[in-house]
């Protein structure tokens, strides 16, 4: 294909200009910025130039001059468009909750499952922030003596609920800086963990591995954190463990790393690599930019496996 036409929904959010910040690192000429109409005629930066922003509407993104479009807007939004997008015969890589668990769009994290993009009629669904880190670094795990548990608390940065959300915590005072948790309840638990299950299982295609989940919103202002805790079928030494990490794609084992050694990273930061005290599996800590590999990269680099392969034809 020639230059694609691309078009990046939610440009003037948290995600929408890092998408934009890669896009503009990798030369991309043809790219336009949309968001809803309160942002319509204000500008974003594009490399050295700015962009002026569109409204998304049905209408524009159904009119076929476009060939890609990222979406970074909420789950509403992206139900909308998303499908009038797919109309206009753009490719869709969407980074809500719409499309994450519909059968047959693939949920795609590409060093975990790359091949099921290939699969997309349309619409590739980019997984929860939180769900790709603990991919990069469970899923070469996994590969190599087979996951039979994971056990997951987290500690979520404030740019993970959104633009607003940083803005309140740069705002207040750091005495005054603790966050509210900000996810619905399903049953028991919030929706965030129900979403890192139902996600994690998807793209292992594991569909019945037990997986117990605790999310928390901390006051930090990017970068996620994990504490993660599984067993597998074969028996795995710490050191083994940090050996397969080593070498696995998007994933940098290091000794005690921080969410603030994460920001600004492409990598998903894996160390204390240790055996859990609790029983017979190991304990990590997983941390990770969550608006680069956590959302906008990780879309991108599904859009570059889709132009490698020329797949991005629905
Ligand atoms: N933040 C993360 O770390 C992260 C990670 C993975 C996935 N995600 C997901 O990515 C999406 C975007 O997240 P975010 O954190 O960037 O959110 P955000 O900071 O709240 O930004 C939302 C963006 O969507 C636009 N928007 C809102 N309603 C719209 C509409 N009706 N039509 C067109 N554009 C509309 C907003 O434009 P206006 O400025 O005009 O309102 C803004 O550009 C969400 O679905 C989120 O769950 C986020």
């Amino acid at each position: 294909m020639a230059e694609p036409r691309i078009g990046v929904v939610g440009a003037t959010g948290a995600v929408g200009p890092v998408v934009l910040e890669l896009l503009a690192e990798r030369g991309h000429g043809d790219v336009r910025a949309f968001a809803s109409g309160r942002s319509a005629g204000s500008t974003v930066t594009y490399g050295d130039r700015e962009l002026e922003v569109e409204e998304a509407t049905t209408e524009v993104l159904a009119a076929g001059d476009l060939d890609l479009c990222f979406f970074s807007v909420g789950t509403g939004p992206s139900s909308e468009l998303v499908p009038a997008a797919v109309e206009g015969g753009a490719v869709c890589i969407d980074k809500s909750s719409a499309f994450r668990l519909v059968d047959g769009v693939p949920l795609v994290v590409p060093e975990v499952n790359g091949d099921a993009a290939e699969t997309h009629q349309g619409i590739v669904a980019n997984p929860n922030c939180s769900t790709i880190q603990l991919m990069c670094a469970l899923a070469p795990l996994h590969e190599a003596v087979g996951l039979r548990s994971v056990r997951v608390a987290t500690y979520q940065s404030a740019s993970g609920a959104g633009i607003d959300r940083m803005d309140e915590l740069r705002s207040k005072a750091p005495a005054d800086g603790n966050v509210d948790m900000d996810w619905p309840l399903e049953g028991d638990e919030f929706e965030e963990e129900a979403k890192l299950r139902a996600e994690s299982r998807k793209i292992l295609g594991l569909p019945g591995l037990p997986f117990s989940a605790t999310c928390a919103r901390v006051p930090v202002l990017v970068g996620h954190s994990q504490a993660v805790w599984i067993e597998t079928e074969d028996r795995l030494t710490p050191e083994e463990a940090a050996e397969i990490l080593a070498t696995a794609p998007s994933v940098t084992v290091a000794e005690h790393p921080t969410a603030k050694d994460a920001r600004g990273r492409d990598d998903v930061l894996v160390g204390r690599i240790r055996p859990d005290r609790a029983g017979e599996g190991l304990a990590l800590w997983v941390v990770c930019d969550n608006l680069r590999k956590g959302a906008a990269l990780n879309a991108i680099q599904i859009a570059e496996l889709l132009l490698e392969r020329q797949a991005l034809a629905a």
